[in-house]
């Protein structure tokens, strides 16, 4: 097996317990492994070496909330929106008119797309959902397509009633036939707790069909209204309620004192014109929170995290070590992959080589520089990911790679 060391990092985001971050550091690759960090002056041999010119190097992120299975696009909606209109949950139909008339070889290039688009901007983690078939066959494909390009699945039957269907026959569909048939591919189930969607009751049922069938729970909460999700969310031991725009008092005390992560998604409240959630009360109370791109073709069509951290500092009240931390650590933390073996979000000597350094020095620069792609070299499980993109200047000195 072939070692690699990264040296020259000026500023190691490490997430771990012991060392947050160390200044003048290096690691060591070895196996899709980390086996040693520490101060570049002190670092061992390996049989490759990649100096990375003075650069800041981090966890890659781990983005837990993405709908990237779907077909069209609704460039159209979201035009009507910024001239005014409201965003509803209806709009969803239309995706699944698209999705339902796609192949599964359709759906599963446009996620991969999606995904190559995101790990470029320094990704390495990947949830994503089924959500846009509504029918056993359609939720069944979207769940083998999901499987075949993200990390980890969520099904989302309950995303909608669509048309054509009874409600209750519907509920009985999600949390029977659907489930089953989705059940080899998925390891989270969701469901949308929003005036238009699902009630308290509803997103109940299908929470507790899903804990049955063995899987974890995660909810659509509080997005559009005060919809009742975020208290279901912590009620059930959800890993994580998602959106968290409108929260009373109760709520976030509610979360502060569960294991609840509260997934925010900046770029969606953008597009959708939503206030952004109170993510320094919800700190400030203790709460863990997570940040999260929401990648859909509806209300947030973006898969960059660096976006998402930029605007949780610029907008939302974080600091950028917050912001950072909720975008790897405390995004782990959500999809149950904080600690063990598979841990991801945080650089530990036995833990994953999932990182990226940054065409900057410091984090600082991704809310300093907002908008510029400074994505400059992403490991997944230790190897070398093709970005395409811009290795040959370096931030002190040009980046070398080659053999020590
Ligand atoms: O997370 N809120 C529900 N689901 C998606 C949007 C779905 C859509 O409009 O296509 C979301 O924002």
């Amino acid at each position: 097996m072939t070692t690699e060391l990264i040296t020259g990092i000026r500023e190691l985001t490490t997430q771990a317990d012991d060392e947050g971050r160390l200044l003048d550091a290096a690691l060591v690759i070895d196996g899709g492994r980390i086996a040693w960090i520490g101060p570049a002056a002190k670092a061992p041999a390996a049989d490759r070496r990649t100096d990375v010119g003075g650069r800041a190097a981090l966890p890659g992120w781990v983005d837990t909330h993405t709908h990237m299975v779907f077909a069209g696009d609704r460039a159209a909606e979201f035009e009507a929106r910024m001239a005014g209109q409201r965003y509803e949950a209806g709009g969803i139909n239309t995706t699944v008119r698209a999705t339902r008339a796609a192949t599964e070889d359709q759906l599963v290039v446009t996620a991969t797309r999606l995904r190559r688009e995101a790990e470029a901007q320094g990704t390495t983690f990947l949830e994503t959902k089924t959500g846009y078939g509504l029918d056993l066959e359609s939720e069944t494909r979207s769940a083998r397509a999901a499987a075949a390009v993200a990390d980890t699945v969520t099904f989302l039957g309950a995303h909608l009633v669509p048309s054509g269907i009874d409600r209750r026959d519907y509920l009985d569909l999600v949390t029977g036939p659907m489930l089953t048939a989705v059940a080899p591919y998925v390891q989270y189930i969701d469901a949308f707790c929003e005036v238009g969607a699902f009630d308290v009751e509803e997103t109940r049922e299908v929470l507790t069909a899903g804990r049955r069938a063995g899987l974890g729970l995660r909810v659509h909460g509080n997005q559009l209204g005060y919809s009742g999700g975020v208290m279901l969310a912590v009620e059930l031991d959800a890993a994580s309620v998602d959106h968290c725009n409108h929260l009373e008092d109760a709520d976030v005390e509610a979360l502060a004192s569960s294991s609840t992560v509260a997934t925010l998604l900046p770029a969606c409240d953008l597009s959708t014109r939503e206030p952004f959630p109170p993510a320094r009360r919800l700190l400030d109370a203790g709460a863990s929170i997570a940040l999260a791109t929401n990648c859909n073709p509806g209300t947030s069509y973006t898969t960059s995290m660096p976006f998402c951290v930029a605007t949780a500092v610029l907008q939302m009240g974080l600091t950028i070590e917050e912001a950072v931390w909720a975008a790897t650590r405390g995004a782990a933390r959500a999809v149950g992959r904080e600690h063990g073996p598979y841990a991801v979000g945080s650089l530990r000597v036995g833990g994953l080589a999932d990182l990226q350094v940054l065409d900057a020095p410091s984090v600082t620069h991704l809310a300093y520089r907002p908008g510029v792609p400074l994505t400059a070299a992403v490991w997944r499980r230790g190897v070398r990911r093709g970005l395409g993109v811009r290795l040959g200047v370096g931030h002190d000195v040009g980046l070398g790679v080659g053999d020590a």
